[in-house]
Order: structure tokens, then C-alpha cells, then sequence
């Protein structure tokens, strides 16, 4: 858990999406991390602070103006506490009072009396964020080193589209992960990852490709991230979201991916190959599309594409690299054979095939594989697998780096 030991001070101010601040507040604490709630006056007509009190384990703060709080736990004892002081959701009115530097209230007071980094996550109607006055306010915040999440755009509570979503809690808890965990154990490494099929053109209308979904190569560039890891992750065609702080390169063809990581992989420290690459292509894809004729069968020619996962460990400064193996049977047999004919430092064996694990769906199991060890991680939702996995391909990456 890449926030463990991390202190957020979590500011709610007065705007709908304060109703989406506890689940943000849960997923804080589930990567780690330990969340005092600050309230405005105006987020406690959208939420009770009995419901911030009950998800993060602590009394809500809520005025400046209680000797028994200040007691306890005063303004500034809490701008001192804090390791960052997250606000979220950020209305346009306590983006013009930090702007202005006002201490009106308990919020805008500790956020005027903190030394730890503060952000935001604005949160209005469109017309509000594009207005001048917004405008002028965030850039003043932004000079003054304030980190900005979002705003998203689409639907609004009032019914009309535009950017001034909140960011969803996920996205907001990624993104504070990426600001602190810049400390995680995998702080300065940088590690290239693979994802999705590779799809093979016959014509411009058909291809040849696989059932890969890209679901467990990007929880691997995930995880990785949320270690602290500088990430870069090379996706086929897959319609899945960029993990927030990831950099994603997109490429279609086996050809394409093994272009992109060739010239990332010598300035990586890890290379993880997710993706279900084709092993094959068609010697000619046809510039028309192809006519079925009058015969009862096609051949199509095809041949072998680049072992982009054997390049890469066979190249010069190659980094510590990592290949899964997709098998049907004799899972770990095949992949110890991989293991060795690959040359690579680790291998990730999936049962493929089979309902509910591997191919496009949300769980998976593996067995890890490296030269002299092995470790069953269980079935469970690739997410979790992916986290698993990377602290086995930290621990056998600084193994290898101290030798
Ligand atoms: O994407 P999902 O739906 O979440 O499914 C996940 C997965 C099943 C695709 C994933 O867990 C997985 O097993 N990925 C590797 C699939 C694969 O191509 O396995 P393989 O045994 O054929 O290849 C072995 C290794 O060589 C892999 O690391 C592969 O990326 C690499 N390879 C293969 C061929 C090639 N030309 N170049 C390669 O780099």
C-alpha cells in the first residue's frame, strides 16, 4: 500500500460532488493512508460529518471556533500533521478565497498555516470553471504551486455538459498516490509494460488478433505506478482508460509494439511483458479488400513477427525482464521452458482457456517463476494479482541489482 503511513488532510467544501468525498475518503484509507476530514459550512449541507466520522475513524473538523477542538487537535496542529492537505471536491468560492489568500474558516486557515503540498480537485458548473474569475484564480493557485486534479468533463448534477466534474475518488486517490509515492519502493525506477493483443492485418477490413483485453497488463503498469515507479505502458488496441500518471503509447501491430519498446527498452530498469503478442502475421496484407472467390478455402501465408520479449532480454543494457506465458496445459513446464529459451529474469505463468481467469475477464491466478524459485499468487481480481506480482518483481529486481 503505497500511502501507508501517508497523512491527508481531506478539505470538503459546499458543492454536490462533496456526496462522492467518503468514498474517496475509504479508497485514501485503503491505500494506506490515514484521513482527517476538514469541512466547510457549506459541504455539511450536502453531507453529515457523522458520515466522515464514521469512514475515517476520526471526529470531523469543522470550525475554528471550538476551544475543545483547538484543544485537541487545532489548525495548527493539523497544517503540521498533514503530509498533503488534498480539497475535494474544490468549490469556485474556496478557489477565490485560497486564491485570495483569505482565513475565513477552518479550511482556508490551515491551508494558509501548512508547509505540505496542497491540492485540488475543482468542482462546479462549466460556466463557473470557464469564467474569467475561475480562470484567473487557478492560475494564481497553480503559480503558487498548487497541484490541480481535473476538473473531468461531461454530465453535470445541473443537467448540462461541460468540464467541471470532480474527478472520480479512484482517479483522485491515483493521483495523490503519484504525488507522495514518489517515496514507494519503486521511487526512480522506470518500468515498460506491454498490454492487449497485437492485431494483424489480412485487408483493410480483417485482422487476425486474440482474446487479450489489456485488463491485466494495465493493472501490472498500475501497480507499478502506485509503487512509485515512472511508468510507460505500450498498449495494443484495447478500449481500456489510462491509469492516471501512466504513459500510454498505442500501437496495433506486433511489428508497431516491438518498434515502441525497442526504443524505450534500454532506458528502462523493468520491462514486463503482458501482452499477447501474435506470433505470426500474413506474409502480404492485400492494400483492397480481399475477394472470397468461388473456392471452399482460403490459405493465407503467414510469418513469424519478432520475439519483442527475447529482444529485449538479449539487447544491450537490457532491463530486468519479466514475460508472462498464456498455456492451456502444463502451465509451468512450458513456462520454465520459456524462462530459459527467453533468457529473461522472471516469468508470470496464466492458465488460459478456462472460464473466469486469464483472457478477458476481471480475475486471474499465476505462477511466478524465476531461476531459482517460485510463487503461487491465487486467483483473485487482477488489480490485487498485478499489486502482488510487482512487489515478487521488485524484490527479484533489487535481488539482481545488488549481485
Ligand atoms: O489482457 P487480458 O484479457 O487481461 O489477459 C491477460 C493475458 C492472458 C493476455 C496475460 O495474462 C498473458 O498471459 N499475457 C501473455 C500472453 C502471451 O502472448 O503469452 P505467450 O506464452 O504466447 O508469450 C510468452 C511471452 O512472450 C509473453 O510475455 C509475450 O508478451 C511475449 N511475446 C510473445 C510473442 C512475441 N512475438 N513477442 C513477445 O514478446
Amino acid at each position: 500500500m503505497s500511502l501507508e503511513g501517508r497523512r491527508i488532510v481531506l478539505g470538503v467544501s459546499g458543492g454536490i460532488a462533496a456526496y462522492k468525498a467518503p468514498d474517496l475518503v475509504r479508497r485514501l484509507r485503503d491505500a494506506g493512508a490515514s484521513v482527517r476530514v476538514v469541512m466547510t459550512r457549506g459541504a455539511e449541507s450536502f453531507v453529515s460529518p457523522m458520515t466522515f466520522q464514521a469512514v475515517s475513524g476520526h471526529p470531523v473538523h469543522d470550525t475554528l471556533w471550538s476551544a475543545e477542538a483547538e484543544a485537541a487537535m487545532g489548525h495548527i496542529d493539523l497544517a503540521r500533521w498533514a503530509d498533503l492537505v488534498l480539497v475535494a471536491p474544490a468549490t469556485a468560492n474556496v478557489m477565490a478565497r485560497l486564491a485570495h489568500g483569505l482565513a475565513d474558516d477552518l479550511l482556508t486557515t490551515l491551508i494558509l498555516a501548512t508547509e505540505s503540498p496542497v491540492c485540488i480537485a475543482p468542482a462546479m458548473n462549466h460556466q463557473m470553471w470557464l469564467h474569467p474569475a475561475t480562470q484567473g484564480n487557478l492560475t494564481v493557485l497553480e503559480d503558487r504551486g498548487v497541484a490541480i486534479m481535473g476538473p473531468g468533463a461531461g454530465d453535470q448534477a445541473c443537467g448540462e455538459t461541460g468540464p467541471g466534474r470532480m474527478l472520480e475518488p479512484q482517479d483522485l486517490a491515483d493521483r495523490v498516490q503519484l504525488l507522495l509515492g514518489r517515496a514507494g519502493t519503486l521511487a526512480g525506477v522506470k518500468v515498460l509494460v506491454t498490454a492487449g493483443p497485437t492485431l494483424e492485418d489480412l485487408d483493410p477490413v480483417r485482422f487476425l488478433g486474440n482474446r487479450s483485453s489489456g485488463k491485466m497488463g494495465f493493472a501490472v503498469a498500475e501497480a507499478a505506478r502506485r509503487l512509485g515507479a515512472e511508468v510507460t505502458l505500450v498498449a495494443g488496441p484495447v478500449s481500456l482508460d489510462t491509469p492516471a500518471g501512466v504513459e500510454r503509447v498505442n500501437v496495433r501491430s506486433a511489428q508497431e509494439m516491438y518498434a515502441a519498446v525497442m526504443q524505450r527498452a534500454a532506458d528502462s530498469d523493468i520491462y514486463v511483458g503482458a501482452a499477447a503478442v501474435a506470433d505470426f502475421r500474413p506474409k502480404l496484407a492485400s492494400e483492397e479488400k480481399i475477394k472470397k472467390g468461388t473456392e471452399d478455402f482460403q490459405t493465407i501465408e503467414l510469418v513469424r513477427n519478432p520475439d519483442i520479449l527475447a529482444a529485449v532480454a538479449g539487447s544491450e543494457n537490457a532491463p530486468f525482464t519479466v514475460g508472462f506465458a498464456a498455456e492451456t496445459s502444463d502451465v509451468e513446464q512450458y513456462a520454465r521452458g520459456k524462462l530459459d529459451k527467453k533468457k529473461i529474469d522472471m516469468i508470470a505463468a496464466n492458465r488460459v482457456g478456462v472460464d473466469h481467469q486469464g483472457f478477458d475477464c476481471g480475475d486471474n491466478a499465476l505462477t511466478v517463476l524465476w531461476n531459482e524459485g517460485r510463487q503461487d499468487l491465487a486467483l483473485q481480481p487482477k488489480s490485487s494479482l498485478a499489486g502482488a506480482l510487482m512487489q515478487l518483481v521488485e524484490e527479484r529486481f533489487r535481488t539482481a541489482r545488488d549481485e
